[in-house]
């Protein structure tokens, strides 16, 4: 049992080595932090850009294509929210505030955007509801850029 134990430690010291294991190991570097964070803002902007084409009218409305950028915007957007490292705000970060010192705030205005992009693959469905549902989408994503990012 003992050395079984022992195995296994040795085992794990050797895997953290190659992978190192740690709370904010996740990202090397803060600017990798903030790479990966835009790197999910902008295929989630395009896709949601491509759903505001089809609701204004100067893309004719496809409702299989309007579903699978419906369901891309869902899933891209649980994705930022693990780059906003504390200490990221350098290089090419374009914030306003600092979200990590006002984790709060930052935390309602984003599960507000989750609760609205959770709602839009069923409404891209059709035109009428996709309309309501990309300016509802919209106007979340609208309400945190006005106090967090800086354009
Ligand atoms: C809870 C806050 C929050 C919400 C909600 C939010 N954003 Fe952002 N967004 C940010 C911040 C902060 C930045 C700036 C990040 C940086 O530069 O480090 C940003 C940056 C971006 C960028 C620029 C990325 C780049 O390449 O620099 C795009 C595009 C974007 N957001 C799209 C969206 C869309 C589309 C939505 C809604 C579906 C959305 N965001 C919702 C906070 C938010």
């Amino acid at each position: 049992m003992r050395k079984f134990l022992i195995a296994g430690a040795a085992a794990l010291v050797s895997l953290s080595t190659l992978f190192p294991i740690s709370a904010a190991a996740q990202f090397a570097k803060a600017e990798d932090a903030v790479k990966y964070r835009q790197s999910a803002f902008s295929l989630m902007g395009n896709h949601l850009g491509r759903l505001a084409a089809m609701a204004k009218g100067s893309v004719a409305f496809d409702a299989a294509a309007a579903q699978e950028s419906a369901r891309l915007v869902q899933t891209l957007s649980k994705l930022p929210w693990e780059g906003f490292v504390p200490g990221s705000d350098g290089g090419n970060a374009k914030l306003k505030a600092d979200p990590w010192k006002e984790a709060d705030e930052f935390a309602k205005l984003k599960t507000k955007m989750l609760g609205e992009a959770d709602k839009l693959p069923e409404a891209a469905a059709n035109l009428e509801s996709l309309k309501k549902q990309v300016g509802a989408t919209g106007s979340t994503c609208k309400g945190c850029h006005e106090k967090f990012r800086k354009l």
